[in-house]
């Protein structure tokens, strides 16, 4: 297992390019299931991460040739009869449920394995399964696997609402299984963040009649079949919102690049409301920090509210601020295991319900932590940038899984950041990937 050991208090400078949006790729990836045989999809600007991996994998499982050159993947059905996806795989990354949806709606059968609970929460997936019904599909649940079968499913209404809002990728998964659907499907409640509305712009691409993307309410006219196309997966608004937290925090001069700034209004207000100067271009952001960053009361909601993916990297900002900030977590209320290694690291805060209440220090001071999850490491790297001394920031695999060589692209605008390769001490943790 590697571990980074960060050596803080250097301001980051220059400038930085973010990468394609790994949580767009993975539902478009797994759209490829939906295609006709010898139909090409070409994907363009997708990352190369563990995730995107393990889902290239799970998709050769499933039938699907997966190549890759540089940035650009594609992907093509080689055998349509394939209809398992392994809980060996799904258990690594979450993302694996995006292929109930299209199996069961270009195959008419779909076994895969239930993901589980993972380090951000329990994560139930009964609004995908809800959705999939409604289509007419028989869903149960079978030796840890959710089954469903439709000779042809047929459009309906489907509501997504849960207790936290809509769902991401359960909205990706009903729109994949409503696009070869007999008739009209309507998906009220449906999310509306940046990576649902590009893949239903790529499902139109390919064939599909979606109506209403961005809104509330998806209308989908069911299609016979669908065609290959080419796409450029968009920027990583959560990769970007990181490069911009280190920034920050370091009060550091970093230009952003390839940016989606209408992706990020919340990320780019809060901030502002921190203190940092902004420049907004038409695709890059350049982010000034200040000498020391102000509190924010900050809320994670669903889109275009403040991403919870982001809510980390910026809990590791208020640690450094100059008064009390309240950060609510109202996506998954136990996200919070970066706090107390923060404490490690001198910060002073607690979690009272869903919220952590953060009173800022004036310093933080490097210590080994351990990264429980993909955006809670993300932000341990953020804070160890800005710590006085060595940060040692243990499990990065779950750093890997959704960023690429995140320390070389921080390095080269100053920051200093080693990847060490530690002998395992112990077996490999065997938690549910979060992705
Ligand atoms: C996606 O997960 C992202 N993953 C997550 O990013 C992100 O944190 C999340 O959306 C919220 O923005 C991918 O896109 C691959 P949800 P997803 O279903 O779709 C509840 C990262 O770090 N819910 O929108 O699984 C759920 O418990 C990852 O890159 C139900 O109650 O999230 C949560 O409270 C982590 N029933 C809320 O809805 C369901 O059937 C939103 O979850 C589904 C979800």
């Amino acid at each position: 297992m590697d571990k980074f050991i960060i050596h803080g208090g250097h301001r980051l400078r220059g400038s930085i390019r973010v990468n394609g949006s790994k949580n767009a790729a993975l539902p478009m990836m797994a759209a490829a299931l939906l295609l006709e045989r010898d139909e090409v999809l070409v994907l363009r600007n997708v990352p190369d991460l563990g995730d995107v991996r393990t889902m290239g994998t799970l998709l050769e499982r499933l039938g699907v040739r997966v190549e890759r050159e540089r940035a650009t993947l594609k992907l093509a059905v080689a055998d349509d009869t394939p209809v398992q996806a392994p809980y060996e795989i799904v258990k690594t990354m979450r993302a694996g449920i995006c292929t109930l949806g299209p199996l069961v709606g270009r195959r008419g059968e779909a076994h895969v394995s239930h993901p589980g609970g993972c380090a951000i929460g329990v994560r139930p997936v009964d609004l995908h399964v809800r959705g999939i019904a409604m289509l007419g599909a028989r869903v149960k649940t079978d030796h840890g696997y959710i089954v469903a079968t439709a000779k042809r499913l047929r459009g309906g209404t489907v509501y997504l609402g849960g207790a936290f809002g809509s769902t991401v990728t359960g909205t990706a998964n009903v729109l994949m299984a409503a696009v070869l659907a007999r008739g009209t499907t309507v998906i009220e409640y449906a999310a509306q963040e940046p990576e649902v509305q590009e893949l239903a712009n790529l499902l139109n691409a390919m064939g599909a009649r979606i109506e209403g993307i961005g809104s509330y309410r998806l209308v989908v006219h069911g299609v016979e079949r669908l065609r290959g196309t080419r796409w450029t997966v968009i920027p990583d608004r959560i990769e970007a919102g990181t490069f911009m937290a280190c920034a920050a925090v370091t009060a550091g001069d970093l230009l952003v690049e390839n940016v989606r700034a209408e992706h990020m209004t919340a990320v780019l207000e809060t901030l502002r409301e921190m203190g940092c100067g902004l420049e907004v271009g038409s695709f890059s952001v350049r982010v000034r920090g200040p000498r020391r960053l102000r509190p924010v009361d900050l809320n994670t909601l669903p889109f275009p509210g403040f991403p919870t993916d982001l809510q980390s990297q910026f809990m590791a900002c208020c640690c450094l601020a100059d008064g009390i900030s309240v950060v609510t977590e109202k996506i998954y209320p136990e996200r919070f295991s970066h706090l107390p290694e923060f404490c490690r690291m001198g910060a002073r805060g607690r979690k009272y319900e869903s919220a952590a209440i953060i009173s800022g220090v004036r310093e933080l001071h490097g210590a080994p932590v351990m990264a429980s999850d993909l955006r809670a490491g993300a932000g341990l790297v953020v804070a160890g940038l800005a710590a006085r001394g060595y940060t040692e920031v243990q499990r990065i695999y779950h750093l890997d899984r959704g960023y690429d060589h995140v320390e070389r692209r921080l390095n080269a605008v100053g920051a200093k950041i080693r990847r060490v390769a530690e002998k395992a001490k112990e077996a490999p943790v065997r938690e549910t990937g979060t992705g």
